[in-house]
């Protein structure tokens, strides 16, 4: 199987909620949910994606060449590249009649450590959306993030401990989620002030982050409550029609909390260059949505290895370009102004 091979199934197994566009940037999928758009006018999907677009890289070439090392710890673990799958669920919902949820979570749990990288897995309305991540996950000895709806501070808590159950390296939780067009709950779910995020971080010894940050001020709430880290992000443009893109965000969150605690970004990430422009931006490492979708409904688990090889092997391609042969000599220098 080759990667246009991929590309081509996922055409056909996509339900024809996701094209497969040549650029996956928003446009032609605007307001498609159920379905991989973003909201409304999908304006917050397509800033993202041009955001990165924009940025321009400056080259080096004028070095001793040691060797680029690309690897990322985190977790206590040593990971190949410093990006992720991030997490996608109601997958039978938004490109039905091809995966269940237990397919999908297996395919890119499993095709990322394959790869040497790990998966984020979602939540949502139906059960079947956290226990295929978490049985996934177990299957890799606990290589993942399952990242939890924010539910009521009981609820969260309950889910918590089923991660620590099956070993996860880590757990998330996408504070956006009430944002969600398709999440029409009667369930208790919604922001959650310091306090009851302070609560949540001392409820287990994992490693704890929030996804859903866009504003230095909400950063710096979230590390009062003492997360682990944050994930930039606008939940893919799926929350909020019109909010800026993250690459316009993240360079003041960076300055801000960067240092302080871990910075992950996702939103219109494609390439390996974009995942560079990330970490020149602030962030510690990145994680890619649709395209992890593409890649597994084309080509399971074997596709999302591909997949993150492709990218990985686009980061350290820029790597060399930019005399840049460490993940910590990535900084905003990198980016032409
Ligand atoms: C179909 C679909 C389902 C998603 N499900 C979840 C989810 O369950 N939990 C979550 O935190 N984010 C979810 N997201 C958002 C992604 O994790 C991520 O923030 C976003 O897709 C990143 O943007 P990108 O797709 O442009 O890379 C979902 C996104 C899509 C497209």
């Amino acid at each position: 199987m080759n990667y246009n091979e991929v590309l081509e199934n996922a055409r056909k197994n996509m339900a024809g909620r996701c094209l497969v566009c040549k650029e996956c940037n928003g446009v032609a999928c605007k307001g498609v949910i159920p379905g991989p758009g973003g909201k409304g006018s999908g304006s917050s999907f397509i800033n993202n994606y041009q955001r990165f677009k924009e940025l321009r890289i400056n080259m080096d070439l004028v070095y001793r060449r040691t060797g680029i090392d690309t690897n990322i710890e985190l977790f206590g673990r040593t990971f190949k590249y410093p990006f992720f799958a991030a997490p996608i669920s109601a997958v039978e919902i938004h490109y039905p009649g091809y995966f269940s949820e237990y397919e999908y979570s297996d395919a890119v749990v499993k095709g990322c450590k394959e790869a040497g990288v790990l998966a984020f897995t979602g939540d949502g309305e139906t059960k079947a959306c956290l226990l295929s991540g978490l049985d996934a996950i177990k299957a890799v000895g606990g290589v993942g993030v399952p990242t939890i709806k924010p539910w009521g501070v009981k609820e969260v808590k309950e889910k918590i401990k089923m991660a620590e159950d099956v070993g996860a390296v880590a757990i998330a939780m996408d504070i956006d989620a009430a944002g969600l067009p398709i999440l029409a709950t009667e369930r208790e779910i919604g922001p959650k002030p310091i306090e009851d995020l302070r609560e949540l971080v001392n409820s287990t010894k994992l490693p704890f982050i929030v996804k859903g940050i866009m504003t230095p001020d909400s950063a710096e709430r979230a590390l009062e409550a003492g997360v682990y880290g944050i994930v930039v992000s606008n939940h893919g443009g799926r929350v909020l029609d019109n909010t800026p893109g993250t690459a316009e965000v993240l360079p003041e969150i960076a300055k801000r909390v960067g240092g302080k605690m871990k910075i992950f970004v996702d939103g219109g990430i494609r390439t390996g260059l974009d995942v560079f422009k990330a970490l020149a931006l602030g962030s510690d490492a990145v994680l890619i949505g649709r395209p992890y979708a593409i890649a597994a409904y084309g080509g399971g688990a074997e596709g999302v290895a591909m997949y993150t090889e492709r990218i990985g092997t686009e980061f350290a391609q820029t790597m060399v370009m930019t005399g840049r042969q460490s993940l910590t000599e990535i900084d905003s220098t990198a980016l032409w102004k």
